[in-house]
Formats: C-alpha cells, sequence, structure tokens
C-alpha cells in the first residue's frame, strides 16, 4: 500500500476542489484491508474514497482517506445464459463496460460514461437511461469494519432502492466493499424505455447493439453533461425527488406539465432538474460557482469556485425550489 502525509485530494475528486487530508492510503491489494483493520484505522476517522466523482470535500480532512486501486475481474460461472464476474472494488467502472461490449454480455450497458470505481456503483446503486445496477448485481464482499468480519450480502439483502442502498443506511461507514460479483446475461437483450435514448436510435437509423447503444447514450451524455476532464462537477447534485400519489396531484393543479416518472411502492418521481430550471436557476452562475446551462440538475465548478460557494449555490436552488414547490431537493452528493 502506498501511504501519503498531508495529500492535496484535488486530482481525486471531479469538482477539483484542491483540500489536503491528513494521509492518503492506496490499498493495493484486498488483504491489505484486513492489515488497515487490524491496525485500528477504521476506528479512527476516515473516509473511504472511490473515484471521487460524487463528492463535495467542503474543507480540509482531518481523517484518514482510504482508496481502493486493487484491480481485478474473475469469470466464476458461465451457463448458456448468464455469467457470473467478480470484479475488484479499485477496477474502474468504464474498464468494466469495455469488458461488457468485447464479450457481448448484456445488462449494464446503459450506465455507459457513468464516472467511478467499480466498488462504489453498489453504494448509491448508479442508475442512467432506464437502467439501475442493482439489477445486475448478484452479491457484494467485503469487510465489516466494525466487527473485522467478512460480509456476502446477496442482491436482496444490500436494500436497493432509487439512489440508495444499506451502505447509506445501516452499513454507513461500517464496512469496505472490496469485490462486486455481477450477474450479466450472455441473451440478447436491451433495455429501451428510455425516451430520449430511443430518439437518438431514430435520428441515427441505429438498431439496437451493444455498440450502437453505447454509441448513442455517450452521445446523449456528452449533449446533456459537461466533460469531467474539463468542468469540475459530480453529475447530478441532487435526487429527484420522489412524492406521493396524492402529493403529486395536489402540485399538479398548479403545474400541469410537471415531468414524472412512476417510483417504488405507487410513488412519483419528478425531475429535479425541470424544477430548478422553472425556479430560474438553469444556466445561472454566483462567479465560478453555477447550475449548468445543459443539465440543471448539474451545479458546477467553472474554474475557481470554493466548496462554500458551491454549498451556498446549492442552497440557493434548494430554497427557491422549496419555495415555489414546496419541494425539498436532497443531495446525491456525498458533502463532506
Ligand atoms: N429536465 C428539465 N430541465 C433540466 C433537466 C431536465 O426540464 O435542466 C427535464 C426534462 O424534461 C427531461 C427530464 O427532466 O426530459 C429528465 O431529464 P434527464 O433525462 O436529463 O434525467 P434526470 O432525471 O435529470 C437522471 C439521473 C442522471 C442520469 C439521467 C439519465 C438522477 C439524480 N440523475 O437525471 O444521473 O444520467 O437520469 O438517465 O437520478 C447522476 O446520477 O450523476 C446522473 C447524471
Amino acid at each position: 500500500m502506498q501511504i501519503y502525509e498531508n495529500y492535496s485530494v484535488k486530482e481525486h475528486n471531479t469538482f477539483k476542489m484542491d483540500v489536503c487530508c491528513a494521509r492518503f492510503v492506496c490499498v493495493e491489494h484486498p488483504e491489505e484491508v484486513r492489515q488497515l483493520a487490524k491496525q485500528g484505522l477504521f476506528q479512527s476517522e476516515h473516509f473511504i474514497l472511490g473515484g471521487g466523482s460524487n463528492v463535495l470535500f467542503t474543507q480540509d480532512y482531518a481523517g484518514t482517506v482510504i482508496h481502493p486501486v486493487f484491480k481485478g475481474m474473475e469469470v466464476m460461472e458461465e451457463t448458456d445464459d448468464d455469467v457470473l464476474l467478480r470484479v475488484a472494488a479499485g477496477e474502474e467502472w468504464e474498464h468494466l463496460q469495455q469488458f461488457c461490449l468485447q464479450h457481448q454480455l448484456y445488462g449494464i450497458e446503459n450506465l455507459i460514461g457513468i464516472p467511478g470505481l467499480v466498488g462504489s456503483a453498489p453504494v448509491q446503486n448508479i442508475g442512467a437511461y432506464g437502467v439501475e445496477v442493482k439489477d445486475s448485481i448478484a452479491r457484494v464482499e467485503g469487510l465489516r469494519t466494525d466487527t473485522l468480519q467478512p460480509f456476502a450480502l446477496s442482491n436482496t439483502q444490500c436494500h436497493f432502492g432509487y439512489r440508495d442502498s444499506i451502505f447509506k443506511r445501516e452499513l454507513k461507514h461500517k464496512c469496505f466493499i472490496t469485490h462486486v460479483i455481477f450477474r450479466l446475461s450472455k441473451r440478447e437483450h436491451y433495455t429501451l424505455t428510455y425516451k430520449a435514448l430511443n430518439a437518438e436510435l431514430d435520428r441515427c437509423g441505429m438498431k439496437p447493439s451493444l455498440q450502437n447503444i453505447t454509441d448513442c447514450i455517450l452521445r446523449v451524455r456528452n449533449s446533456k453533461l459537461p466533460d469531467i476532464s474539463k468542468i469540475g462537477c459530480a453529475g447530478s447534485f441532487f435526487k429527484n425527488p420522489v412524492l406521493t400519489q396524492a402529493e403529486f396531484e395536489q402540485l399538479q393543479q398548479t403545474f400541469p406539465d410537471l415531468v414524472s416518472y412512476p417510483a417504488e411502492e405507487g410513488h412519483v418521481k419528478l425531475s429535479a432538474g425541470q424544477l430548478i430550471e422553472k425556479a430560474g436557476w438553469k444556466g445561472r452562475r454566483n462567479d465560478d460557482a453555477g447550475v449548468y446551462d445543459k443539465q440543471a440538475l448539474v451545479l458546477v465548478n467553472y474554474g475557481m469556485a470554493t466548496p462554500q460557494e458551491i454549498v451556498s449555490l446549492c442552497q440557493q436552488v434548494i430554497d427557491d425550489v422549496n419555495k415555489l414547490f414546496g419541494v425539498t431537493l436532497a443531495p446525491e452528493v456525498n458533502i463532506l
């Protein structure tokens, strides 16, 4: 493992915030997680950082940032229908996507272009274009950092929900995910429920295939989301709010054109981007902290924004959306 003292995490967070942590540990092998545990590291202040694409550091961090870099993909089982693939936490999500494309494995193709590491994917149940990663996860393995016991949770035991899982709730700060086991299909099938994806396939006259879907989604993503190699941001800053059917119907009386999607247990999910746009924030900037002009759900650092400026922008957006719609947006991004 590599250990650095007083280390800037600027290159480890896509918001590009230049803050320091007291200690930064790159974990190069899953066995090192156990060593760190034995040394009592998990009993002191710590934060497990994947690709840093869903985090906003607001100040220097006094504890240890632990960053898995161990990689590996292993086919554990294969039938005529599917493959059970065990992937190490430090593997780039993009690398897994390439593997699936190369080996014609179906299930997560709509999640192409999402930045980050595989170990982070189950934590917030990453999702896009009608697909959530939970639908392809068989099991999540790792080490409990409170009891120092290994764990293996089945899909059901992970309590996946919209941008949610047991790892954000009961197991928050209590585990280190070392591997994610995916069940990926060898049979050709696609999820084509998302209008923008179908529209792009039609526009290009393309038939669905892994390659065509990948290409179309990347084009749709690039037309709406900033290029994180150029503009600091962490993707959607807020979650789409979920209302009861009754709350939604009441709101619809004043705002009949609200975009909505069915959510779990008969609830209704609204588009936070639309609410923010209607509240007048799309494309607005306070100096270098801004609301992205092509997708209002994304807050961006146009260069020199401080974390406090992003936090203050976030609060202004929450307040104005609340005033107009009576709906309180919750950040999706982990604010530290
Ligand atoms: N909309 C607006 N104004 C905006 C943005 C969106 O009116 O500025 C409306 C449009 O009507 C659009 C609808 O909202 O049709 C939905 O927009 P979009 O397809 O861009 O999706 P989203 O709900 O805003 C979610 C995810 C994204 C994911 C996209 C595509 C969340 C929090 N965000 O955004 O995920 O890429 O769907 O599936 O669920 C991320 O999590 O970081 C992320 C980028």
